[in-house]
């Protein structure tokens, strides 16, 4: 296993359409895997896609704790919105819901950047895992967010890309100012 470096925005790599991946089960793939769960790991990210590591193959490992979900999720509630670490390969995503919501994210190729990013809330999604067996699952909040982000990187698509309002894309640093005044403009 190795950590690798990972391409930042503007390197081809992460501009083009990923290759779908002949056979899920091959040594390489599941080399593949190990060295993207520990560049991920390593980087403290959530989600990690194969051209992030300069590799243009349909590959994304990505996890939802508890932890990254907002406000307290009832035991129902879990099921659908948080995910153990998973990689998948050559993934489908289907919207179950049309409606959206809006999150803050991040990415490891986009180093020091927040964006504010609507997305569907509630997907459907599937692919393979490295032993052959397809996967299939229903996402919602912060996991359905992950999920769309790594597929989208298989696009070619980063996040600012997605963004409606380029004023929300800012430094980490800065994120708080507006942190704060969401929280003045929240309902009661
Ligand atoms: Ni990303």
């Amino acid at each position: 296993m190795a950590i690798l470096k990972i391409a930042r925005m503007g390197h081809p790599v992460l501009a083009r359409r990923a290759d779908p991946v002949p056979d899920p089960t091959a040594p390489e793939i599941k080399r593949l895997v190990a060295d993207m769960v520990e560049t991920m790991e390593d980087a403290q990210g959530a989600g990690l896609a194969a051209p992030q590591i300069h590799v243009p193959l349909r590959v994304v490992v990505f996890q939802a704790p508890v932890g990254r979900s907002e406000g307290n999720l009832t035991d129902a509630e879990r099921f659908d919105h948080t995910a153990p670490l998973t990689v998948l390969i050559n993934p489908a995503v289907e919207i179950v819901d049309p409606k959206t919501e809006g999150g803050w994210e991040g990415c490891l190729s986009v180093p020091g950047m927040r964006g504010w990013v609507e997305r569907s809330a509630h997907i459907r999604y599937a692919g393979f895992d490295t032993e052959g067996r397809r996967i299939v699952r229903v996402a919602k909040g912060f996991h359905a967010r992950v999920v769309q982000h790594e597929c989208d990187h298989l696009d070619g698509v980063l996040y600012p890309q997605r963004m409606r309002d380029l004023k929300k894309l800012l430094f980490e640093s800065e994120i708080h100012h507006w942190l704060e005044r969401e929280e003045e403009e929240a309902p009661v």
